[in-house]
């Protein structure tokens, strides 16, 4: 993106916004023409319908993103870093790929895949962790046209399984083991035991990392630096339409199973490459940084595509903020002079509880923006993050998005926007947020909260839901007809900066992480001594919210140990999601406070999880009011 395009002051911020919202079109036609490479231009700006939930941006353009995050660069930044990769453990030397490079490996993975039988629309699923290998399998994919979808690598072998068999993917791309502090993962085993339910899949490429043993399946697994030793570096990226799927990538909801959020080509990389340049302020040798895993939709956009785009230099690192001490995101800055610094609140609040001598230690003059995202961020976080780390002269972009959004749509920009303490502030350029009251009126005045919903469709957002688009409209589109619903509650201001409240559907954000109770109930539920369960989140200091499930037991259930249940319940949850997705608190009841419609009133729950038994507002509707009573009595402190 050319410095024609950063925002430079808040004049300018509403002279570019109001340009944006008065004609969409030429707003982004013009972003669009003179910062990207195409093979072909569009005949039309954008197409939609909201009712359907159809959007089409810059209509029958053929381009590859590949071709705008590495060949371009090549005479201008052939030998500046594109990746700077900074291993999990420290005494390991960082290994500095320039573009140059990078455009080879990822023109030897696109021809290895292409050998392996993958082709332009295929689905390649991508299991693997935060090393080099990971950003060049994604845009080996990009440039021949196959479609990835990237499974965090600290998932279970049954989410693997239930992702690969949603998009059908036929190729997996995996490592032998993945290091995370002192722990070392064992990848290719849970890729093995996924399988098992997944045996479609006719070819399992592994990456060494670890070196440790593992079990190779003949003729379908491969190792992955044999093949790429004999692949030729060319490979001539595929002409691939605007609306041309370029990505998958699972999100959680309030219902059923994980979305497969479906991001397209032309229109991404447009709303990727402007967002980058404007909300880090981004300038030509700066070294940014996102601490984020690329298996969110934060490091698909904001580690791999956005800075690629713009020609940046972006730090990939494995490990985790406290191995081997809680003072290694500060010292990576230090070494690397890191300039951009993006993280997420629960990070920050875990790392300010550790004694501010470990930040003090290290230089980190090279700081000019830092950013957060995942949640909303706290006042005492906030200040925290200010004051030790920008040392008051570092704008904090908190930056409000979605894996639906595709990109940012709600940040201070820095340098431009006063920023104002757990607020998200100002919409970007092109975006149009609405706040909705429950009886689906607009929320003209400010300071009010409403359902916060998007008016006009921008670039970024995603395009569907991988194999139903009548999910896609019913969980985005119905809400508020028009309007793009985005889940989340909000406050607006005296001046319209906005606060995001939180999630006012059944989605609860832990540690930053996205999880919809329904998933969660429905593997505690199969637990053989578990009749019906409700989850909830309740405010956690590190976490921001933490999870208390409420278990109503079968008769064969109520002679168990409780303790033994516990740790049966949560085992069974860490086997089938993740051990993200584990109760703190599990309080065992004789049933669950029900509405006559057979809905469990979750408000009640969330209030006595988190303690406040001061007002249950109307409880009339209840089947059976006599529970709260009890729920209350025994709550787990
Ligand atoms: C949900 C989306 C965006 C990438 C990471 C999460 C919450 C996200 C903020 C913020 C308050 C935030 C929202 C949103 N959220 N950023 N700056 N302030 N809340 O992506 O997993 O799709 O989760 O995260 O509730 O809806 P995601």
């Amino acid at each position: 993106m050319s410095n024609n395009y950063q925002v430079q002051n808040l004049p300018d911020y509403f002279k570019q916004y109001k340009k944006s919202i008065k004609n969409p079109k030429k707003f982004w036609d013009k972003i669009a023409d003179e910062n990207f490479v195409w093979y072909q231009r569009w005949s039309k700006v954008l197409e939609y319908d909201m009712e359907s939930a159809n959007i089409k941006w810059f209509k029958n353009a053929k381009l590859n993103i590949t071709k705008n995050c590495l060949d371009r660069h090549l005479s201008t930044r052939g030998d500046k870093t594109a990746i700077i990769f900074e291993p999990n453990n420290p005494e390991e030397e960082a290994r500095y790929i320039s573009y140059q490079e990078l455009y080879d490996e990822v023109g030897k993975m696109a021809n290895v895949l292409q050998s392996q039988g993958v082709k332009k629309g295929d689905r390649v699923v991508i299991y693997l962790p935060m090393i080099p290998e990971l950003a060049i399998t994604m845009l080996a994919c990009a440039r021949l046209g196959a479609i990835h979808s990237v499974v965090f690598a600290g998932f279970s072998s049954s989410a693997v399984s239930s992702r690969i068999n949603d998009c059908d993917a036929k190729v997996v791309v995996t490592s032998d083991g993945s290091y995370r502090g002192a722990k070392t993962l064992d990848l290719k085993s849970i890729v093995d035991e996924a399988l098992d339910k997944s045996p479609q899949v006719e070819k399992v490429l592994v990456v060494k990392r670890t070196n440790q043993a593992v079990k190779m399946k003949e003729g379908r697994d491969f190792w992955l630096d044999e093949l790429l030793e004999k692949a030729p570096k060319d490979f001539v990226s595929v002409i691939m339409d605007a609306e041309d799927p370029l990505f998958i990538l699972y999100t959680s909801g309030s219902t059923g199973k994980p979305k497969g959020m479906v991001h397209t080509t032309a229109g991404y990389m447009v709303y990727i490459g402007y967002t980058f340049k404007n909300v880090f302020n981004y300038q030509e040798n700066d070294v940014y940084w996102c601490t984020a895993d690329i298996g969110w939709i934060t490091g698909h956009s904001y580690i791999l595509y956005g800075p690629l785009l713009n020609g940046a230099t972006t730090v990939i690192f494995e490990g985790v903020p406290t191995y081997p001490q809680p003072d290694r995101f500060w010292e990576v800055i230090e070494k690397h002079k890191v300039t951009q610094f993006y993280t997420a609140p629960t990070a920050i609040r875990s790392l300010a509880k550790e004694s501010v001598e470990w930040v003090d230690k290290h230089d980190l003059s090279s700081l000019k923006v830092i950013g957060s995202v995942g949640e909303p961020i706290n006042e005492e976080a906030w200040h925290w993050y200010n004051d030790q780390i920008g040392k008051k002269k570092c704008p904090i972009v908190d930056t409000w998005w979605q894996t639906e959004t595709g990109g940012i749509l709600i940040s201070p920009l820095p340098f431009v926007t006063p920023t104002k303490p757990t607020y998200a502030t100002l919409p970007l350029p092109g975006i149009q947020p609405v706040l909705m009251n429950e009886k689906r009126i607009e929320i003209t005045e400010n300071q009010q909260n409403g359902n916060l919903c998007i008016r006009f469709p921008w670039p970024g957002i995603a395009r569907t839901i991988w194999g139903d688009h009548q999910r896609y409209i019913d969980t985005y589109f119905k809400a508020f007809p028009g309007k793009y619903f985005t889940g989340d509650g909000a406050l607006r201001d005296e001046v319209g900066y906005y606060r995001i409240t939180g999630r006012v559907d059944d989605v609860i954000i832990v540690s930053g992480h996205n999880l919809g109770t329904a998933p969660i109930e429905d593997s505690i539920n199969e637990h053989p001594a578990v009749a019906e369960s409700a989850i909830v989140g309740y405010p956690h200091d590190v976490k921001g919210n933490a999870l208390y499930g409420y278990v109503m037991l079968k008769e064969v259930g109520e002679d168990r140990d409780k303790e033994n249940l516990r740790k049966e319940i949560n085992h069974l949850i860490s086997e089938q999601i993740g051990p993200i997705a584990k109760l703190d608190k599990i309080q065992f009841v004789s049933s669950l406070p029900k509405t006559r419609s057979g809905k469990i009133m979750r408000r009640i729950l969330r209030k006595i999880a988190e303690g406040d038994f001061s007002n249950f507002g109307d409880t009339s509707t209840l089947l059976n009011p006599e529970i709260v009573d009890e729920i209350k009595n025994q709550r787990i402190n």
